[in-house]
């Protein structure tokens, strides 16, 4: 760690400075990997936004090139919003992305590669054709934007889907064309939830019915199921479902009816937003990025003279044994980081207990852990919460004491344990009698001016 930089991450994909926030089209081309993201180059605030682009052999180590695109014309002079990466079937990947005008207006547009054969792709190229897409009727000029990747369907046309709220009914839109160019509305939505705001960056794509391998955006037939995925702007997370979609009238139908896309499942419960997946053939599984906000202030940031990170890349796949969630992991490559291994084995936990994991000081700490716990239908409820009692991680943060948690870890911790981050699980029962288990964090005891890591389980 750089003393005047203590709290940059090692491992995490951060620009040199300034803003950063969504992800945009990532991608693999010609043996690189290339995140653009929506980026300020002028400050450490949102505003501005270009897309700044980095590119990556392992996704990884970056090397961050100039912002690939920049507010220059009438419809996204007020900024170059989010978006997506489709390849066209001659291999040339095309970037579609959300313009937005002076006056607020929201477009989508279409950039290409000024040099297909280089594999940095440092220079794009606005189609003189935009803007290809504005608001429909009946949709708000400001509530139009993040359009997804493009998909084949049967007879050869493209579809892509564009997020909107129609009063308040977020929506998922689909557009279709024959040339990536030329787009026109299809009369059916994919999904919509009533009452459920502005729905951003939406994420569309395939899953495989078993394994881990991930599927190519445009992948059909009958064993496909796809995953939607919105980011709600009402409360800022990341929500999925994994149903079946109908190319002929579009519909996209929730597995589990009552996992609708929103109030059903999240990708994370931390700081994960506008997150966009891609497909990786070199190694054949689907990526995952999101992006990580903090918690710093505006003013924090202007003082760091930077904000935000994006989460580690995951591997995601269909929950083939549940079949209506997914599967996450960081993706592999991470373990090449790793340095000195400290380990510990076999630990019995008595309630109350803090164990220190001693040589585990360091700026960065990558750690893998994993509870056994008692068999839970064999627990008498003498102690502890109250059965009904539902558990919330936000209340009382983890020093309540229930049957079975909290346990975890407690990181960023100095020797006195007077400054923590508890990273917990606390495995309560529910009204219905189900177990339900809790991941938390509670920064309650976390001072921003310790840097030390020292890790206690
Ligand atoms: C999501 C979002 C997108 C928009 C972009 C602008 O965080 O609001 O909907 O395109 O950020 O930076």
């Amino acid at each position: 760690l750089e003393p005047e930089a203590p709290f940059r991450t090692s491992f995490h994909f951060q620009p040199p400075k300034n803003w950063m926030n969504d992800p945009n089209g990532p991608m693999y081309y010609k043996g690189f990997y290339h995140l653009f993201y929506q980026y300020n180059p002028w400050g450490a605030v949102w505003g501005n936004l270009t897309w700044g682009h980095a590119v990556s052999e392992d996704l990884l180590h970056w090397l961050d090139l100039e912002p690939a695109l920049k507010g220059d014309q009438w419809y996204d002079v007020g900024g170059v919003w989010s978006g997506s990466v489709t390849f066209r079937l001659d291999g040339t990947p095309i970037i579609l992305y959300t313009g937005l005008a002076e006056d607020l207006e929201q477009t989508q547009n279409m950039a290409v590669p000024d040099d297909a054969s280089d594999p940095f792709l440092r220079k794009w190229v606005k189609s003189s054709e935009n803007p290809l897409l504005r608001h429909p009727d009946g949709v708000y000029k400001e509530d139009f934007r993040d359009p997804s990747t493009a998909w084949q369907v049967e007879d050869g046309s493209w579809r892509i889907t564009i997020g909107t709220q129609v009063e308040t009914d977020g929506m998922a839109l689909v557009y279709k064309s024959r040339d990536l160019l030329h787009w026109e509305l299809e009369k059916n939505v994919l999904y919509t939830i009533p009452g459920s705001g502005m729905w951003e960056c939406l994420d569309f794509y395939p899953v495989a019915p078993t394994g881990r391998r991930g599927l190519d955006t445009s992948t059909r037939g009958p064993s496909v199921n796809h995953v939607l995925k919105v980011s709600s702007y009402n409360d800022q997370h990341d929500y999925y479902a994994v149903g079946s979609y109908n190319e002929v009238t579009q519909a996209f139908t929730p597995v589990n009816q009552e996992l609708g896309v929103l109030y059903g499942l999240q990708y994370d419960y931390g700081k994960f937003y506008a997150s966009k997946s891609f497909y990786d053939p070199v190694k054949k599984r689907r990526i995952l990025w999101g992006w990580s906000n903090e918690s710093d202030t505006e003013a924090q940031d202007i003082a760091k003279g930077w904000a935000s990170l994006q989460a580690i890349p995951r591997t995601v796949w269909l929950d083939s044994e549940l079949g209506d969630n997914l599967i996450q992991a960081p993706i592999e490559e991470l373990k090449s980081l790793r340095g000195v291994k400290v380990s510990k084995a076999e630990v019995e936990l008595e309630a109350g207990s803090i164990l220190r994991i001693e040589g585990s000081y360091g700026g960065q700490l990558d750690i893998e852990v994993t509870f056994e716990y008692p068999d839970v239908s064999k627990v008498a409820f003498k102690y502890g919460r109250p059965l009904d009692d539902p558990f919330d991680c936000s209340e009382g943060g983890s020093a309540q004491r229930g049957v079975f948690g909290p346990f975890g870890l407690l990181v960023m911790a100095d020797d006195a344990l007077q400054e923590q981050t508890a990273l917990f699980f606390y495995i309560s029962q529910s009204k219905d009698r189900q177990w339900s288990t809790y991941f938390c964090s509670d920064q309650s005891r976390l001072d921003q001016l310790f840097v030390g890591l020292l890790c206690y389980i």
